[in-house]
């Protein structure tokens, strides 16, 4: 699709885990750069309907010209996934068939040096994804205490020279606040004692960052349970993790929905778990083959787990 930098990652997989099909009803909670939209346009036509949100308003303005000759069927909607339920519950968009949450950025976010993303372009220290609203990632690392970054450095950005990092920014940032980019890679990477692997030293620092900012691990939390609370039976739900901690809390949260059965000690056994029960489909995750990896290298690290809503 032109007007976007994105391709989308694992499409195939998803629109067959996800039996898309004529007449369906979808919710693509990630629209980005609407690769995986169209094809969920494309699949249910004529008359299945998509609704695709987006924390970013850049992205419908991205995407529109191409996908409003779907009409009626296609329902943008700006907001965050973690208000899925709400959302679709205003639109009367109940129960639905497949539900995508493709998690990150997307690359025209990352490409776009004013927004803040990444220290490979300087650009102000910016990072939300929703940029009508919340604090930056400048507010955030010239207010918050050494100790509190040094938590989210480590915790979201699994870094250990997190108290080093920190020490850093707090130093640097009594000097002058800390405000582009540029400035904030320079102080990681000379805190983190330089360059070694082929990862920039600052990567960790800015996944952090950005998980923090976007309040994701939170918003991931609600959007799966919103999600599930949205299915039909027999309605599936799929999620692209692009890291570790992402693809935990994914896992985790599916396992509690599973469930398992219990035994009694008058016998029998009894089921447990959170609801709506769900059946894993994808028992271990699903990457990207060779071809797509060498075609589009952010597809490395996707991983995609799938599971369907039983009848509680
Ligand atoms: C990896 S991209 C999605 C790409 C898309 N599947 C495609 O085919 O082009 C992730 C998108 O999700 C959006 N996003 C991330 N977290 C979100 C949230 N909590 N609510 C809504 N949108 C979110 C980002 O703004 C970004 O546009």
């Amino acid at each position: 699709m032109s007007g976007t930098q994105h391709v989308a990652v694992l499409l195939e997989e998803v629109m067959e885990l996800l039996r898309v099909e004529q007449g369906g009803r979808y919710i693509d909670g990630t629209l980005g750069g609407g690769g995986h939209t169209g094809a969920l346009l494309e699949r249910s036509a004529p008359d299945g309907r998509v609704m695709s949100i987006d924390r970013d308003p850049s992205a419908f303005h991205r995407v529109r010209p191409h996908l409003s000759s779907s009409g009626n069927r296609w329902n943008p909607v700006h907001g965050n996934f973690a208000d899925m339920a709400a959302l679709a519950l205003k639109a009367d968009f109940v129960p639905v068939d497949g539900i995508l949450l493709d998690l990150g950025m997307s690359s025209d976010q990352l490409d776009d040096g004013n927004r803040g993303f990444s220290f490979q372009a300087d650009g102000p220290l910016d990072m939300r994804m929703d940029t009508t609203q919340g604090l930056t990632a400048a507010d955030l690392v010239n207010s918050e205490s050494e100790q509190g970054l040094a938590d989210l450095i480590r915790r979201y950005g699994e870094e250990k020279a997190a108290g080093r990092i920190s020490r850093a920014i707090v130093r640097e940032r009594e000097r002058e606040p800390i405000t582009t980019t540029g400035r904030l890679a320079g102080i990681v990477e000379r805190a983190a004692g330089g360059r070694r692997g082929p990862t920039h030293p600052a990567t960790r620092t800015f996944q952090a960052l950005r998980m923090a900012v976007n309040d994701e691990p939170g918003s991931l939390a609600r959007g799966l349970e919103g999600a599930l609370s949205l299915l039909r039976p027999g309605g599936r739900l799929a999620v692209i993790s692009f890291h570790s901690l992402e693809d935990r809390d994914v896992k985790q949260c599916f396992r509690e929905h599973e469930g398992r059965d219990v035994s009694l000690e008058a016998g029998g056994s009894r089921w447990e778990g959170a609801l709506p029960r769900v059946r894993r489909v994808t028992k271990k995750p699903v990457v990207a083959g060779e071809k797509e990896v060498k075609n589009n290298p952010r597809a490395r690290s996707a991983k995609l787990r799938v599971v369907e809503r039983k009848d509680d």
